[in-house]
């Protein structure tokens, strides 16, 4: 299969931001779709504007794998799914001023107040809108939420770069496959368009950070890989949680790799990974970040190599030679 004819993209690729018009084979106006579930609007819109060119992401991987089998069975070709958050996707793959609209339908309401900053359409994520859609472009909204709406609406009204204008909402975003579950129980259907205008935005750059992957250098000898309990981090706004470790074992029982399993918590996106504690030389080990599960470097991953260190550290006979993160 031809690279342009792949629909699942990876958000994470450095060069993706800039590189959509080679994605799709074409240029045209860049539409992001947050949260799509089965894709059947994505695809109900590709068709009704062919023009433009469709973007999607979805976490769900149940949802991705729904979406591509829709977008496939109906033949159009202006649309990708990308999976992940849609508040590292944003950032990641599309460059200031990029986008022509955003569309959010149905997006889950987390209705009570201790999850209200789970809400997608808040603070930061506006901020990322407002830096990624051109002037003109639209962030539009239907939900069936009467308290998501008022909140959504008042944070967009908030905010500088955004202006609401009156619309009807689309005959396709009654067709989502929420918007007829709500509509089976009668809920009436809230849309709202805000418009980007000029306003100072504050930039919002990639999350990744160049390498070097962070890391540290320790000398020691085995590590107590049964000694660690729980342990949560604070670190600026996120939390870092190290959950346990486990180890790989040599013939004789004794461990050249410990892995930590860690959770890194940050406003804006949850992500798990591994810290890998491993023998070099001697009695030198490295502790860094696993590739595996493909982890976005960010200030609070760097708190987890940290914390890890630190534990090695406190044990017997540990000590730091250098510390790269
Ligand atoms: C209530 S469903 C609506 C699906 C679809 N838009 C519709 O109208 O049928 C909300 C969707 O948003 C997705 N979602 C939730 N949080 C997300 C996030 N941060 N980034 C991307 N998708 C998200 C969920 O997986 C789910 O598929």
């Amino acid at each position: 299969m031809k690279a342009t004819e792949r629909i699942l993209v990876s958000w994470r690729e450095a060069d993706v931001a800039a590189a959509w018009p080679q994605v799709f084979g074409r240029t045209g106006d860049v539409h992001l779709e947050v949260g799509f579930g089965d894709g059947r609007y994505t695809v109900r819109r590709a068709l009704d504007e062919p023009g433009g060119l469709y973007v999607g992401v979805e976490v769900s991987g149940v949802s991705v794998r729904r979406a591509i089998k829709n977008v496939r069975r109906s033949g159009v070709r202006n649309v990708r799914i990308m999976k992940g958050t849609a508040q590292a996707a944003a950032r990641q793959a599309f460059t200031a001023g990029s986008l022509a609209s955003v569309t959010v339908n149905f997006p889950d309401p987390w209705p009570k107040d201790r999850h209200e900053s789970r809400r997608l359409l808040q603070g930061p994520f506006l901020d990322v809108l407002a830096d990624r859609l051109k002037l003109g472009g639209e962030v539009r909204l239907a939900t069936d939420h009467e308290d998501y709406f008022h909140f959504s609406v008042a944070q967009l009204d908030a905010h500088p770069a955004f202006v609401r204008v009156p619309r009807m909402p689309p005959d396709a975003v009654f067709q989502t496959k929420y918007a007829l579950k709500w509509r089976e129980q009668s809920k009436p259907v809230h849309y709202g368009v805000y418009r980007r205008v000029p306003a100072n935005v504050t930039t919002q750059p990639p999350i990744e950070r160049p390498n070097p992957m962070p890391h540290a250098l320790l000398t020691g000898p085995q590590p107590h890989f049964g000694t660690l309990e729980k342990t949560v981090i604070e670190r600026g706004d996120a939390h870092v949680i190290l959950h346990e470790a486990a180890a790989v074992l040599t013939g004789d029982g004794q461990p050249t790799r410990v892995f930590v399993r860690t959770t890194v918590d940050e406003p804006e996106f949850t992500q798990q990974l591994l810290v890998a504690v491993q023998k070099r030389e001697g009695d030198e080990w490295i502790v860094r970040v696993e590739s595996f599960g493909d982890p976005i470097i960010t200030d609070a991953v760097r708190g987890a190599v940290h914390g890890v260190t630190e534990w090695l550290a406190a044990q017997d006979g540990w000590q730091v030679t250098a510390r790269n993160y």
